[in-house]
């Protein structure tokens, strides 16, 4: 592989074309990556064209470059996003110091493991989404499924950089472990329940992006505000990528909704029976679906108490959201948080040190995010004339991490028996009946401007173009 151009090749800014080991272990690395992706990425896409973006440096001109290509082909870059040669951590025990452009000894483990999480859930999506192409409900929701599996590809070598630059022989046996791992497999999973989950139609894409997409939001945001100045400014730059999945998941359920509300007014009726009949999607199924979604996704902060969180925190490897915009004194010795426990069947607060309870900080701020979108959804259904509201449930409701796992409860928060849970589990989450329901409505639908009838078409198309734009050129 000599004479390779590696800023045409690999854009970045990164120096890769001087860094002599980083190119030999990203050689290795790729080949095996695109390997990964035609067995496990989206299937049967090879010949595709398809208008995808494609961030070619960091600057606003040269983030959102647009145009057909093929996905194999699509140019993963590295970027980090511009550094700030003063910068100093901002919280925990080593504020004041200087940011880290290396890996101190005594965090790499954790770091390390920090990093590969991160990277584990990034093409952990893209398995899952990998059969979603074949029933995708028009032209331009295709092309969203593609660019997000692209970048989603891009995140990863994104983390991979960071192991191969900075973790030597063991980041590098890391990185290859990361393609070797795969959604759901029995024997060797992704490492977060979530990403083992199975995507298997368009309305769980929408949930699964407008909620599961925002906990990687989260997640990244903390790790912004890393002490390890590579990992901040790598995870700053992937940010702007993620805000496009959430905005698929948001308009995606919202133009659902607006279909389903449409087919209810025409009808005159709140039937969910009457609603399907017609070729829409009920709002109480979009609402079990959203109760699926949320819940598992909340999970994914972990358990209420860590200790693992405190010592990330204060051994400043992940920061809080926003942490810079907070106006306590970044190291939180002695100051508590309210987390959840059950006591005599009650739900009930107790004050626990807040360093111990920092995913459960920012699983609350997620919360606060993801309900402002619920209410936009809401608007929707207003603005039709219907009274329905659709709600996030219970942060104690069917959880199976941390103190809450194990206890059954209502959406509306109250704890309930095993006999009333199992009365009414079909009320709150999706059954079989109901997936094959929502299965029964995933038809391909690719021809250009041409939209499945249970979603509404979107407002406006992608980059400007017009929403009959030909995005996706089938080879
Ligand atoms: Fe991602
Ligand atoms: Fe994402």
């Amino acid at each position: 592989m000599s004479a390779i151009n590696y800023s045409e090749k690999i854009p970045n800014n990164v120096n890769l074309a001087e860094d002599r080991t980083l190119q030999r272990a990203l050689e290795q690395w790729q080949p095996n990556f695109i390997n990964w992706w035609d067995d496990m990425g989206p299937e049967g896409t090879t010949d595709h064209e398809v208008y995808l973006r494609t961030a070619v440096s960091v600057d606003p001109q040269g983030w959102a470059q647009f145009g057909h290509v093929k996905m194999r082909d699509y140019r993963w870059g590295i970027f980090l996003n511009p550094g700030d040669s003063e910068r100093q951590v901002h919280f925990g025990d080593h504020k004041g110091e200087k940011a880290w452009q290396d890996v101190p000894g005594e965090h790499r483990a954790n770091l390390r493991r920090i990093i590969v999480t991160q990277g584990d859930t990034e093409p952990a999506s893209v398995e899952q989404q990998r059969h979603l192409g074949l029933t995708a409900p028009s032209m331009y929701d295709l092309r969203n499924l593609f660019q997000i599996n692209v970048e989603e590809g891009r995140h990863l070598w994104a983390m991979v950089y960071l192991l191969h630059k900075h973790f030597g022989r063991d980041g590098r046996e890391e990185a290859e472990a990361l393609l070797q791992r795969n959604s759901g497999d029995a024997d060797n999973p992704r490492i977060l329940g979530a990403f083992n989950e199975k995507t298997p139609d368009w309305l769980a894409f929408f949930m699964f992006t407008y909620f599961t997409d925002r906990d990687g939001k989260f997640q990244l945001a903390a790790l912004t505000e890393s002490a390890f100045d590579p990992l901040a400014r790598t995870t700053k730059f992937m940010l702007t990528e993620e805000a496009h999945h959430m905005f698929v998941g948001e308009s995606g359920v919202s133009r659902v909704i607006q279909r389903t509300c449409q087919v209810m007014n025409e009808l005159k009726t709140d039937e969910p029976a009457k609603v399907r009949a017609a070729g829409a999607i009920d709002l109480g199924t979009i609402q079990r679906y959203l109760n699926f979604h949320y819940s598992v996704t909340i999970d994914l902060f972990g358990a209420d108490q860590s200790s693992n969180a405190a010592t990330f925190y204060s051994s400043g490897l992940k920061g809080r959201y926003e942490e810079g915009k907070r106006s306590d004194d970044h190291v939180l010795k002695g100051q508590t948080y309210k987390v959840l426990e059950v006591q005599n069947g009650q739900l009930v607060e107790k004050e626990v040190p807040m360093l111990n309870a920092l995913n459960e900080v920012l699983r609350d701020d997620f919360i606060k995010d993801s309900v402002a979108g619920v209410e936009r959804w809401n608007k929707v259904i207003d603005k039709a004339g219907l009274s329905h509201r659709l709600k996030v449930p219970h942060k104690a409701f069917h959880r199976q991490i941390g103190a809450l796992a194990g206890i059954k409860v209502s959406p509306d928060g109250r704890p309930v028996s095993e006999a009333e849970w199992a009365a009414k589990e079909a009320e709150w989450l999706p059954t079989a009946e109901d997936r094959a329901f929502v299965a029964s409505l995933m038809g391909r639908c690719v021809e250009p401007g041409q939209f499945a009838h249970w979603i509404a078409p979107p407002a406006m198309g992608i980059n400007r173009q017009p929403i009959d734009f030909e995005y996706v050129r089938f080879g």
